[in-house]
């Protein structure tokens, strides 16, 4: 049986689905700080298979004991965090707290009682301003600028240090680029709290009109038109990378690292026309000031991932569209 953590969220409820679909037994847990219970009916809508759903917290280590001890768990996907940079900046206690204390937590536990086997959501925002692009795994992380980014940092410190310390360890870092898109059957997506940080959340809200315009902060960056360039991944390709990753540790140990994008970039420009023409919708849009902390542009060099893992995004940028917007609309019935 897989644990997933944070199972109930954007990327743990695609990637609950694709493990239900090729029928292993999974066990999410959610604090539901960031999701609601209603996805685990919506995951059965779907694959017509109820996943196991235990409320609780990983910071909570009598309630993660009471977890291991209850069911036959082998591996552990490691989805729970906080994500939101701003807010990290303002409540760095906050973050540093649920996302490192809470993965010190869960991993000691986990220790305790001899499973070793761990699959890390990172991000490319360890990377910080990229030495190359495409980025490789090699490319040296960066500093990042904001505490959660921080917080991957330390997280993928320690996942090394500890596969350093014990070899019986087998621990896959999945650094994701920009996920997006919702799955086929718009039962499940993404679904920010209060106003959207990121990119196709703002779009899609302001298409439906829940928001008067998007704001596009800088048009003066070092890129094809000036607007930032990104490397968006939709969400069910990225669940089908945890698959692939799932089944390449299974039976090894060592601690590895793969990037997860599509090795395209896209500006914010090119990404409102997609979703222009992908929904008929337009998005009205203004010029704004570059915003703190943005790099110009990255995308992912994914070859590792697609000779060791055999896995590569086939979803296109007009089905990201298309997927984000058929999700959007469900949430305005
Ligand atoms: P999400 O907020 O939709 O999902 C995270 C889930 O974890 C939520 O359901 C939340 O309720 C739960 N959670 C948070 N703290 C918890 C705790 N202490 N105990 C139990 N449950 C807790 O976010 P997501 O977009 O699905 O992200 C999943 C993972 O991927 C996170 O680790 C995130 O940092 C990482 N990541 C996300 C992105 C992105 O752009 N979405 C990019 C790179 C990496
Ligand atoms: N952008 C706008 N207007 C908005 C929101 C975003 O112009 O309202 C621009 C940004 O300046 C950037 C691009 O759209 O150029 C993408 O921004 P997002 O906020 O959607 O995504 P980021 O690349 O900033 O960061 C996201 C997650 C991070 C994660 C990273 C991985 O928020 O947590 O992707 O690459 F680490």
């Amino acid at each position: 049986m897989i644990l997933i953590t944070g199972g109930t969220g954007f990327i743990g409820s695609h990637t609950v689905v694709e493990f239900i679909t090729i029928g292993l037994d999974v066990i999410i847990i959610d604090n539901l700080y960031n999701s609601s219970q209603v996805i685990i009916d919506r995951i059965y809508e779907i694959t017509g298979t109820k996943p196991i759903f235990v409320k609780g917290d990983i910071r909570d280590k009598a309630f993660l004991i009471s977890i291991f001890e209850q069911y036959p768990i082998e591996m552990v996907i490691h989805f729970a965090a906080l994500k939101a940079v701003g807010e990290s900046v303002l409540k760095p206690l906050e973050y540093y707290d649920n996302n490192v204390s809470g993965t010190l937590n869960l991993l000691n536990v986990m220790y305790d009682r001899g499973i070793k086997k761990f699959v890390f959501s990172s991000s490319a925002t360890v990377y910080g301003n990229p030495h190359e692009i495409p980025i490789t795994e090699n490319c040296p992380i960066g500093t990042p600028i904001n505490p959660y980014g921080q917080s991957k940092v330390i997280i993928e410190k320690i996942l090394q240090d500890l596969s350093f310390a014990d070899k019986e360890w087998s621990i896959a870092i999945l650094r994701y680029f920009n996920p997006i898109g919702a799955h086929e059957s718009g039962l499940i997506g993404e679904l920010p709290n209060g106003i959207p940080n990121n990119l196709l959340p703002y779009i899609t809200k302001v298409a439906s009109g829940k928001l008067p315009k998007l704001s596009v902060f800088g048009n003066d960056y070092n890129t094809k038109d000036g607007t930032g360039v990104r490397d968006y991944i939709h969400v069910v390709d990225l669940a089908n990378g945890h698959l692939k990753a799932y089944d390449y540790i299974k039976d090894k140990n060592g601690c590895y690292v793969w990037n997860l994008g599509t090795g395209k970039g896209y500006s914010v420009l090119e990404i409102i026309k997609a979703f222009e023409t992908a929904s008929k919708q337009k998005v009205p849009f203004q010029i704004k000031s570059k915003r703190a902390g943005d790099i110009d542009e990255c995308w992912a060099d994914c070859a590792k991932a697609q000779k060791e893992l055999n896995w590569q995004a086939k979803r296109d940028i007009y089905t990201m569209m298309v997927d984000s917007w058929r999700w959007q609309c469900n949430q305005s019935k």
